[in-house]
């Protein structure tokens, strides 16, 4: 009988374990045993690998985290690594793996695919910043985690009349920055895909508070300044009391949005299907509301598109 193992990797997403789910149920529906290998890459190197059964994945669709683990391994860009993580596989009979994570994993599993290892990959990171995909599963579940955080903060900040800087994650992508700053009605978005110059910024925040604005949001991604440092060059330079709220975590925790829980069972039941057309190794993703599969070497290569006009849209509503 044909063989399938899942294993998540890379920062764990809110809707993990619905595409967990739901490639455990399409896998066993097609006929294939199917295993999980627990804490990403570092269990598969370490062979924790288990069969399982389909009652594994109930009452988990509306769970947040992976009941599976995910880890970071660094030392999977050695080849000897790769090659002992792709024997474990083989040992057993396993000659399928469906990967669920970001851009990094999505690497893993190419360097997993030339030992042969047949990779199937799932967007699963709240970062959206994947070419394959015009969106990731986790992504609208910590959009709606940062909005319900930002307007908590817009209370005390209009109340105070104080300026708020917010630090949300995304590492290289500015999309949790620029969607939760319209969906909150930001002032101003900050991300690496539409820099502005301190300058720029306190020009803006002064300009603001000249037409009455009696109190402002701002949203930062990470890494782009220390929004502590931020806070305290607004309140002496615009003159306003400014106090900066780094997210954190919290934005990659709590129950999967109805949304990322039907993007996963979507994109988790094509997986298993996608394993009889796919050569070598290949991804899902939902391009315009239509679920695709595309060759992963040929999508990692794929420039990601911004849309700028996002950002343009921002400004005239603030
Ligand atoms: P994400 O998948 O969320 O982007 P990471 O970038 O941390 O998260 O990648 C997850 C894991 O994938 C890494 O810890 C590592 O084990 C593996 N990985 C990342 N980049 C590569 C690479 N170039 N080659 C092989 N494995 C990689
Ligand atoms: O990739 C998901 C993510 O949450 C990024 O947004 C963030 O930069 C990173 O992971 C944080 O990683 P860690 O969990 O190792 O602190």
């Amino acid at each position: 009988m044909a063989k399938i193992a899942i294993l998540t990797s890379g920062g764990d997403a809110p809707g993990m374990n619905a595409a967990i789910r739901a490639v455990v149920r399409s896998a066993l529906v097609e006929g294939f045993e199917t295993y999980v290998v627990y804490d990403g890459y570092k269990g598969l190197y370490e062979g924790k690998i288990k069969q399982v059964e389909r009652y594994f994945v109930s009452e988990i669709i509306n769970r947040g985290g992976t009941i599976i683990g995910t880890a970071r391994l660094p030392q999977f860009v050695n080849v000897d690594v790769q090659e002992k993580s792709a024997n474990n596989l083989k040992d057993l009979g396993i000659k399928n793996l469906v990967v669920i994570g970001g851009d990094g994993s999505y690497r893993g599993a190419l360097a997993l695919s030339k030992f042969g290892i047949k990779c199937v990959c799932l967007p699963g990171t709240i970062d959206n910043d994947l070419s394959s995909t015009d969106f990731t599963i986790g992504f609208d579940t910590a959009l709606n985690t940062i909005i319900e955080a930002v307007d908590k903060l817009r209370d005390t900040s209009s109340s105070h009349q104080r300026c708020s800087i917010i630090e949300v994650m995304g590492r290289n992508c500015g999309d949790l920055a620029l969607y939760s700053g319209i969906a909150a009605g930001a002032e101003l978005i900050l991300s690496s895909e539409r820099v502005m110059t301190k300058e720029m910024i306190l020009n803006e925040l002064i300009q603001a508070k000249s037409e009455g604005k009696r109190h402002e949001i701002v949203i930062v991604s990470e890494k782009l300044f220390d929004v502590n440092k931020l806070a305290e060059e607004i309140q002496q330079k615009v003159g306003m009391e400014a106090r900066a709220t780094i997210l954190g975590h919290l934005q990659r925790g709590g129950k999967p949005s109805a949304f990322d829980r039907v993007l996963a069972s979507r994109m988790g039941s094509r997986a298993v299907e996608a394993f009889e057309s796919c050569y070598s190794s290949c991804c899902i993703g939902v391009k315009n509301n239509q679920v695709v599969v595309m060759d992963l070497e040929t999508s990692l290569k794929m420039p990601r598109m911004v849309d700028l006009r996002l950002y343009t849209d921002s400004e005239r509503l603030k």
